[in-house]
């Protein structure tokens, strides 16, 4: 008997229901990109390194790359399409264009989703060791990151 190569994925993708039929081995990002339509979710090192994948999982931070689509199913995930649509995410789009805290933009989704979980969630205060911590786990290749801390604190103090 051979064994089973394909699964259904079920699970959704900025509050959408997602379903479809997968390779077992497909990782969540390229399941976010080829069946969600979710392009903000970039590949990098594709070994849980640069951040560039990185996506909320009921809410949490996580690699997709490094996470397969079938472990996905009953979940929720959230991208930056998905969190472009609330207030606190259009205040970190802004902060970045004003802070030029990007510049070809290829990481920026993996630091404004761990930046929007700890803006969520963190309780007061959010120290300058929060965000270090919390940016920590991203590499860009473009910016030299002062102004990527400079807009995170720009949006921890306009939430204090
Ligand atoms: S592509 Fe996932 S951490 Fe780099
Ligand atoms: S803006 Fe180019 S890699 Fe970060």
């Amino acid at each position: 008997m051979q064994p089973q190569r394909r699964t259904i994925v079920t699970t959704a993708v900025n509050g959408t229901p997602v379903e479809a039929l997968v390779d077992v081995r497909i990782t969540l990002a390229d399941f976010l990109r080829e069946e969600a339509g979710c392009t903000s979710v970039h590949l990098g090192c594709e070994h849980g390194v640069c951040g560039a994948c990185t996506v909320l999982l009921d809410g949490l931070p996580v690699r997709s790359c490094l996470r397969l689509a079938a472990q996905a199913t009953g979940h929720a995930i959230t991208t930056l399409e998905g969190v472009m649509q609330t207030e606190r995410g259009k205040m970190i789009g802004q902060a970045f264009v004003e802070q030029f805290a990007m510049q070809c933009g290829f990481c920026t989704a993996g630091f404004a989703l761990s930046l929007y979980h700890l803006l969520e969630n963190a309780p007061e205060p959010i120290t300058d060791r929060d965000i270090h911590e919390t940016l920590g786990g991203h590499i860009c290749r473009c910016t030299g990151y002062v102004s990527i801390v400079e807009a995170a604190k720009r949006l921890r103090d306009q939430r204090g």
